[in-house]
């Protein structure tokens, strides 16, 4: 169906992006972490998180095991419902990054299309893909959630890695390994990038 068709017409605030922006002293990007269960995409989201916030910098996490206990509480981990599940997060994305946020979105996104579909909601430049790659047998090592072993026991159907895909990214705008680097390198590591491209002025 149309929005004209739905009898919705889009409304326009008398402010803008820009003037957010100008307002918060930096540019509004949403940083998608992608990567596996255990990777370290939550650690590494509220550790940039805080170290930004502490810079004066206005920014939030949306992580995916918070989201899906109220906003997304409905959907699973089928195939269908993980699209859904980034479909709206991709939109909140957009919308926190309209109210000139920094927003650091942490799920595991397994899917190359799906990411592409979220991706494709953001103008260029306002979407960095962050691969947190880690390998799936540190992961399994590391199981801080004890997942993997509940997976491994067949008490988690489509488990990610395990009995689901994760497709690894193919061109993402930055890679944090975190097998090689600290916690504090990983942040410093995203910092420098973020101020290369300007995201910090
Ligand atoms: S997705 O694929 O992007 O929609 O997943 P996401 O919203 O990030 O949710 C991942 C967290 O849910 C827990 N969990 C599972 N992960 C993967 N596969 C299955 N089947 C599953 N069931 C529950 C798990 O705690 C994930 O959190 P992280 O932080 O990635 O370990």
């Amino acid at each position: 169906m149309t929005r004209e068709e739905r009898n919705i017409t889009w409304q326009q605030s008398s402010l803008d992006r820009q003037e957010r922006e100008h307002r918060n002293g930096h540019r509004s990007r949403t940083l998608w972490f992608t990567g596996l269960s255990g990777a370290g995409k939550s650690s590494l989201a509220f550790a940039l998180e805080k170290h930004l916030y502490d810079a004066g910098i206005r920014c939030y996490v949306l992580d995916g095991d918070n989201v899906r206990h109220g906003l997304n509480r409905d959907l699973g981990f089928t195939a269908t419902d993980r699209q859904e599940n980034l479909r709206r997060i991709g939109e909140v994305s957009k919308l926190m990054v309209d109210a000139g946020l920094i927003v650091l979105s942490a799920f595991i996104s397994p899917h190359a299309e799906d990411r592409e579909m979220v991706k494709q909601l953001f103008e260029p430049g306002d979407f960095i893909e962050i691969y947190v790659r880690c390998s799936i047998e540190e992961c399994e090592r590391r199981d801080p959630k004890g997942l993997y072993k509940k997976a491994r026991n067949g008490d988690i159907p489509h488990f990610t890695g395990i009995s689901a895909p994760y497709d690894v990214p193919e061109e993402p705008s930055l890679v944090i390994d975190t097998e090689l680097l600290s916690l504090d390198e990983a942040v410093a590591e995203i910092v420098r990038h973020l101020e290369q491209t300007d995201s910090l002025q």
